[in-house]
């Protein structure tokens, strides 16, 4: 399952999606945190990837990232033990802010350098010059 707040996003993820014929993929548009409290408290994932969010550079704009601890702590409660959650970005001083975060919640074990699962490029993937990996495994 995909999820992005954009429309155009969404609709040109349908058009990949049935273009592939992978059914049982689907995408949902909603806001991250949103998504994450409207499931049932029965929902489990066994991966989560955040995948080049919007990195909001200017530091009055910061408070505007989807990776926080109050994201991690929703994601840990849809989370079994041992589910990976994966991120990316290209923008190092969030994914330093995140490294933190991830390192100072009790939900969450940073497992860098652990393998990413499998390598397939993102539109911003292959825009950027470079980025950055961090694995995290839920206690
Ligand atoms: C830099 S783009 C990366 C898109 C894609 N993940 C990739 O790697 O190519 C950031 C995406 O995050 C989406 N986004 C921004 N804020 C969001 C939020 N609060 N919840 C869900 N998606 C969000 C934007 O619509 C945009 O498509």
């Amino acid at each position: 399952m995909g999820v992005d707040i954009a429309s155009d996003r969404i609709a040109r993820a349908n058009r990949k999606r049935e273009r592939a014929r992978l059914d049982n993929l689907h995408f949902v548009r909603a806001d991250a945190d949103d998504f994450l409290a409207a499931l049932s408290e029965n929902a489990r994932f066994t991966a989560i990837f955040i995948l080049f969010p919007d990195p909001w550079p200017k530091r009055r704009h910061n408070k505007n990232r989807v990776m926080k601890p109050e994201f991690l702590s929703a994601a840990a409660a849809v989370a079994g033990k041992g589910t990976g959650l994966y991120f990316r970005t290209d923008h190092e001083p969030y994914f330093r802010e995140v490294a933190e975060a991830v390192r100072e919640h009790e939900d969450w074990e940073e497992a860098s350098p652990a393998a990413w699962p499998f390598e397939e490029a993102t539109v911003f993937q292959k825009r950027a010059e470079r980025h950055f990996s961090l694995v995290a495994k839920r206690r």
